[in-house]
């Protein structure tokens, strides 16, 4: 680590995406509240998952990166979280009955409010309007009022979390996440698709697996493992004043950590090194990240590894692919060998969502879940050919019954679209299509 790191450094460094606030001794004020307001995570914590992350690195554990493209200060009630957690849970047990294999669980969630834009502005109703940047920034309603910078809304974006993260605790510790309850994970609205009378018989095996063990004497009751689950935090580190409001050196060993969520990553459009943003993260003892889009070098990448993981440590850096279908055949080979050669023991991690963004014919974002499997499919066999461990996924989904994405098991048609589109940013996989996802990819991590 750079010692003459601090956590307002970036600030001297060019900085992408930040918005303009409108009233600068609002934005002060805010921060400072801010600042004073207690940590959302602790350090041990992110020490914790970067060890499983470094286990992921070894290739003996596997990463399920998932949730909303945006939270949202409208849609906040303790029923969309669990149901968000439910697929979650429902997707991570397919991964480690259907492969054997032990999976961390990383969600987008409790912090995912700032998104970054290709254009500053858009012309909406006949007129242009600042970008929706997320609601910890401004307001998605196409208003000039509700498209101001509004610095306040970082402190709902902080009370949201806490209490986001407070239910997370609570569900996965506190009995829900019990292997035992395997079956009601299953929504009503799921139970009758594809991937949810799959996922049923799974659960009646992984039922039986337990009464076995029960029968031959064993106390299924002290196992912790089995009634608990670890269940992590994550965002994109995007809104810098807000990170660096939240960092706070350990007690413990001086070194200073980012309390907004476990890992943080830095976007597409923020991966500069010599930018604010990598700048920022460089600094962090969390375990961080950074999404890797089709048009980064070899060159690009390595640079990114020497800034974010100069010790070369295991778990500390996730690299994110976001290639789209068709091009990582092209584009990954170079990515993996150099980052290899360089010596540096990251998790590599596929987000088949973001390069497979296209508008459909009624004018709405959206994404084909055959093309997110293609991507998936072929992050695994470019891995694999070159001696990589596929480390992981990194899906934006909702535990809803979304029609959001195109396809899956339980299709959903172009003209379905309309029906139940509710996403504040990206197009989401729903329930059933995320469980769809996880089986395939439980098939492709035992190697069919
Ligand atoms: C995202 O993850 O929502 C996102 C904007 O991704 P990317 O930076 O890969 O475009
Ligand atoms: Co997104």
């Amino acid at each position: 680590m750079d010692r003459s790191w601090t956590p307002s450094r970036w600030r001297d460094l060019p900085a992408e995406q930040q918005p303009e606030w409108p009233d600068p001794h609002v934005l002060d004020q805010t921060l400072k509240s801010l600042s004073a307001l207690p940590p959302l995570v602790f350090a041990g914590e992110a020490r914790s998952l970067q060890r499983a992350l470094a286990e992921v690195a070894a290739g003996e554990a596997f990463l399920l990166q998932a949730g909303d493209c945006a939270e949202s200060f409208h849609d906040f009630t303790a029923d969309s979280i669990r149901d968000k957690l439910k697929v979650i849970l429902q997707m991570a047990v397919v991964l480690t009955y259907g492969a054997g294999v032990p999976v961390v669980k990383l969600g987008r969630i409790a912090g995912q409010f700032a998104k970054p834009r290709s254009s500053a502005t858009e012309f909406v109703d006949g007129q242009w309007l600042p970008s929706f940047r997320g609601h910890v920034v401004n307001d998605d309603e196409p208003t000039l009022a509700g498209r101001t910078p509004d610095p306040t809304r970082m402190l709902t974006a902080y009370h949201q979390s806490a209490s986001t993260l407070n239910l997370l605790r609570a569900f996965t510790k506190g009995g829900f996440a019990d292997l035992s309850q395997v079956h009601t994970w299953n929504q009503q609205f799921v139970a009758g698709s594809p991937g949810g009378q799959h996922y049923d018989a799974l659960a009646a095996e992984i039922d039986r697996a337990l009464r076995f063990m029960r029968a031959c004497g064993i106390n299924l009751g002290g196992e912790a493992s089995l009634q608990q689950v670890d269940f992590w935090t994550s965002h994109e580190g995007l809104i810098l004043s807000y990170e660096e409001a939240m960092t706070r050196r350990d007690s413990l060993t001086g070194d200073w950590y980012d309390t907004s969520a476990h890992l943080v990553w830095v976007g597409e459009r923020t991966r500069h090194p010599g930018g604010a943003h990598v700048d920022f993260l460089s600094g962090l003892s969390n375990p961080v990240a950074a999404k890797i889009g089709p048009d980064a070098t070899p060159a690009d990448v390595v640079g990114l590894c020497a800034a974010l993981d100069p010790d070369r440590t295991p778990g500390r850096l996730t690299l994110i692919t976001r290639l789209g279908a068709g091009r990582a055949p092209a584009i990954l080979p170079g990515l993996l060998a150099a980052v290899r050669d360089a010596g540096h023991p990251v998790v590599w991690a596929c987000d088949p969502m973001h390069g497979n963004t296209f508008t459909g014919q009624g004018g709405r974002k959206t994404r084909h879940f055959d093309h997110v499997l293609a991507e998936i499919r072929e992050f695994f066999a470019v891995c694999r050919a070159a001696g990589a461990w596929p480390g992981g996924v990194h899906v934006e989904l909702t535990g809803d019954n979304v029609t959001e994405c195109l396809g899956g098991a339980d299709e959903v048609l172009e003209n379905q679209l309309e029906l139940r589109y509710t996403t504040t940013c990206d197009p989401r996989l729903n329930a059933s299509q995320s469980l769809d996802l996880a089986f395939h990819v439980a098939d492709l991590l035992r190697g069919h």
